[in-house]
């Protein structure tokens, strides 16, 4: 089976830019949103988004409505019925992907792989959800999705080799890089880079350093293209803090336990980018 029908259930900073990049890759998606309102709000956000790949010479007027023709955005589950591989990108939250999962695998035909795109949670307990654990594994895109090279597939206990190799032939379809890594808290990349975030966040709030310069000190100094904070707010505060809470859960290490600080602005809806305030003030740009 090769993967051509793609079903992405969410419409966040995540779903809307795997099913962009999925579309502009061939694929056939299907968006599936809680809301038919959000649904049409992400399609024409895609639009808005391939207009000014058009714009600025980067993409031509025909790939742009090849891409469009290929996405259909709908609030019924149903629709993912037929597809050859569905991606879970709805919020960070175990119970929440638990539930999604056991729906799926009722509607999904016995051919469809059920992928999550989580970020650290355990996929083996998704996998156990349903009634195929051998056709559930990780796909784990970076954000912003269209742009960022890497793919983690990441390999519960009960993924067989044909869901991994499908999984990652799509990813590479995509134009992406696939890793394979186990089924770990955080993975490769978030294992490494959230204890970081979270100790930005843990200097910030002990007074040792401003905002403005532990960003620069980690550009300058390590010549990453963004500061930690500014990854935080471009992550979002709440996806942040779900991380750090799964990676102590399953660690209990703690440097890993989340800084108070992180706690008070998810709690105050200061979720970054997406909230118009997080680290940063983004209201008036
Ligand atoms: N933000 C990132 O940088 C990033 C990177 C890689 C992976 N991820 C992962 O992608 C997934 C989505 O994250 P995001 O950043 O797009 O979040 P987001 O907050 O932008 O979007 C979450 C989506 O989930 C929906 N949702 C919320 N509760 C739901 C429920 N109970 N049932 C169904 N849908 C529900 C929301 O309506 C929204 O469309 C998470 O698992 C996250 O860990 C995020």
């Amino acid at each position: 089976m090769t993967v051509k029908r793609v079903g992405i259930v969410g419409s966040g900073i995540m779903g809307s830019g795997i099913a962009e990049i999925a579309a502009k890759t061939g694929h056939e998606v299907v968006l599936r949103s809680r809301h038919q309102e959000t649904a049409d709000a992400m399609v024409a956000g895609l639009e808005k988004s391939l207009g000014k790949q058009v714009e600025k010479g980067r993409l031509s007027e025909e790939d742009r409505q090849g891409t469009l023709s290929r996405v259909t955005a709908t609030s019924d589950l149903g629709e993912l019925a037929a597809c050859d591989l569905v991606i879970e990108s709805i919020v960070e939250d175990l119970t929440a992907k638990r539930h999604l999962f056991n729906e799926l695998d009722r509607i999904c035909g016995d051919a469809t792989i059920i992928a999550t795109n989580t970020s650290t949670l355990p996929v083996i307990d998704l996998a156990m959800e349903t009634g195929r654990p051998s056709k559930v594994c990780g796909v784990h895109f970076f954000n912003p999705a269209p742009v960022m090279s890497l793919v983690e597939i990441v390999r519960p206990l009960t993924a067989d080799d044909e869901t991994i190799s499908e999984v990652r032939a799509f990813a590479e379809a995509c134009g992406k890089t696939p890793v394979e890594v186990k089924d770990q808290a955080g993975f490769i990349v978030n294992a490494l880079l959230f204890p970081y975030l979270n100790n930005a966040v843990r200097l910030l709030e002990g007074g040792v350093a401003s905002r403005d310069d532990i960003d620069e000190a980690m550009k300058g100094g390590c010549n990453f293209p963004m500061g930690p904070l500014a990854l935080l707010d471009l992550v979002g505060l709440d996806t942040s803090l779900a991380i750090i809470e799964a990676l102590y859960a399953e660690f209990r290490d703690p440097n890993y336990a989340p800084v108070p600080l992180l706690k008070r602005m998810v709690a105050a809806e200061q979720l970054g980018r997406k909230s118009g305030k997080g680290f940063y003030d983004y209201s008036k740009k």
